[in-house]
């Protein structure tokens, strides 16, 4: 099918030590405009919710984030000058969902409209089923955290890869909602941005 992008396998054996990503993640909002290559969006993707264990008759799969109860509510979505795509992480295939470019509409701030990739997470409250999660108050603080857990993956990855990055709480959540045709139960949670790095 033509709206299916299948993804090169990421690069799990890409080559960085831990400690030093740790010491050297900073947030910066500076890059140039050429996009990230198939394999780094590959390699994002998989670092911010790729599958790390396949289901199995008696459990879920795991990803390479952390969720409250394995919920694995948080949706990612990604912003290019090609249009957006949803990440099906079951698959490792993007599946798109418009050919506009949306990019301009992952912040209020200005600086993040000229940013090559914006990925934005969307959490699917339906996901959040135990009774930890008795109203959306609830919904929404969990989904915060998985949020950061998400990204904070996708930082470290980005320092590995030489790739500026940003988190963004500046986002105006219902337009970008409406925009991307979300359903009443899915809610945009933060984006981030991502480029090269001029060197
Ligand atoms: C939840 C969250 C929301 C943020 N939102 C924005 C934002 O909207 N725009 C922005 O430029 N930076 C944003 N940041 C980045 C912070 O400004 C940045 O993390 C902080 O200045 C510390 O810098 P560092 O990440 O390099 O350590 C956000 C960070 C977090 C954790």
């Amino acid at each position: 099918m033509t709206n299916r992008l299948k993804l090169p396998k990421p690069q799990k054996d890409l080559d960085f030590p831990l400690m030093k990503a740790i010491e050297m993640r900073r947030t910066k909002r500076k890059w140039n405009d050429s996009c990230l290559s198939d394999q780094e969006i590959s390699n994002v993707l998989w670092v911010a919710c790729g599958i790390t264990h396949e289901e199995t008759k008696r459990s879920k799969s795991r990803r390479t984030a952390p969720s409250a109860c394995n919920s694995q509510e948080i949706k990612v979505f990604i912003a290019m000058h090609k249009g957006l795509f949803l990440y099906d992480e079951k698959k490792h295939q993007l599946i798109k969902i418009l050919s506009e470019d949306i990019r301009k509409d992952i912040s209020t701030q200005k600086m993040m409209h000229s940013a090559p990739v914006g990925l934005i997470y969307v959490s699917d409250f339906t996901k959040m089923k135990t009774f930890l999660f008795k109203d959306d108050n609830r919904k929404w603080f969990t989904s915060t955290a998985d949020t950061g857990f998400i990204s904070q993956n996708v930082y470290l990855y980005c320092v590995a890869a030489n790739l500026s990055t940003a988190i963004i709480s500046l986002v105006d959540r219902e337009k970008l909602h409406k925009i991307m045709g979300l359903a009443d139960f899915e809610k945009v949670i933060y984006t981030q941005a991502i480029g090269k790095l001029d060197n």
